[in-house]
């Protein structure tokens, strides 16, 4: 079975209320391929959660950027599984490398809130990806196969997982891994799955791409057999950008991929 391409822009810590309801309404106009063919999500800042869910257009989802480990209580500054769950919200991004770098989410720590957040039921984008450091080294696939070995030891069922390999040099700097690199580290990591997991997960797991996406470099990227997807963080605040990721992929107009990932920059 085909895996459906799938695509999201990550806002981060971006936006205001006035910028997110601009970037909703543009979506929402949007033309965009049908859901069968590809399916698109955005993922905002916590409190911006509850409007987008409520303004976005029903064949788009909402994915939160991060959840707690587990069930929800005197944890101060945490959002729960439970509580995106009680929102509607269906998915959400776990082991951003910001939050592995800037917060020290181990990779044992990610694993434990990807199976806690699939077990209430949410969707999992699981990122993963080397530092350049660990690029030069050589060390680039025993770090992923480390991280993605984290989430498996925890993980039975990966129907809800999408993996997104980001590496660490490619986000937010401009600099693209070309589409050999991406490819390599992809196949790398489906052989992985298929031997350490099964060969089921590892035919129908969907691996997207993150780091520097753009509609520029996207179609290159979209054509490697294993990348079934994108991440985007920079250009998925300029609505134009996303949708035109999808469509170059799908060789629907260009002038759609390019809407989704452009407003808060324009
Ligand atoms: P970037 O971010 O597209 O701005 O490089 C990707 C991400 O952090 O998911």
């Amino acid at each position: 079975m085909a895996r459906k391409f799938f695509i999201g822009g990550n806002w981060k810590c971006n936006g205001t209320l006035e910028e997110v309801k601009k970037i909703v309404s543009m979506l929402n106009e949007a033309e965009i391929p049908s859901e069968n063919v590809v399916e698109v999500f955005v993922s905002p800042p916590f409190v911006f959660l509850p409007l987008v869910e409520s303004l976005l257009r029903p064949d788009f989802q909402v994915a939160a950027q991060n959840c707690w480990v587990r069930k929800g209580g005197a944890f101060t500054g945490e959002i729960s599984a439970e509580m995106l769950v009680n929102l509607g919200i269906p998915c959400v991004i776990l082991g951003h490398s910001e939050r592995r770098s800037l917060l020290n989410e181990s990779d044992e720590f990610v694993g434990d809130k990807v199976a806690y957040a699939l077990s209430v039921g949410l969707k999992v984008i699981a990122c993963i990806g080397e530092t350049l450091q660990q690029r030069e080294s050589g060390s680039t696939m025993a770090v992923v196969a480390a991280q993605t070995k984290a989430i498996a030891e925890k993980v039975s069922n990966w129907a809800n997982v999408v993996l997104a390999y980001e590496p660490v040099w490619a986000i937010g700097t401009g600099k693209v891994a070309t589409p050999g690199q991406a490819q390599e580290v992809h196949l790398e990591l489906r052989k992985w799955l298929h031997d350490s997991v099964g060969a089921e997960v590892a035919a129908t797991t969907r691996i997207i791409y993150g780091g520097s996406v753009n509609g520029a470099n996207c179609r290159e990227l979209a054509a490697q057999p294993d990348i079934d997807g994108f991440l985007v963080g920079g250009a998925s605040l300029k609505v134009a950008c996303l949708l035109s990721l999808m469509k170059r992929h799908h060789s629907f107009s260009l002038a759609f991929l390019f809407q989704i990932f452009w407003p808060l920059a324009v």
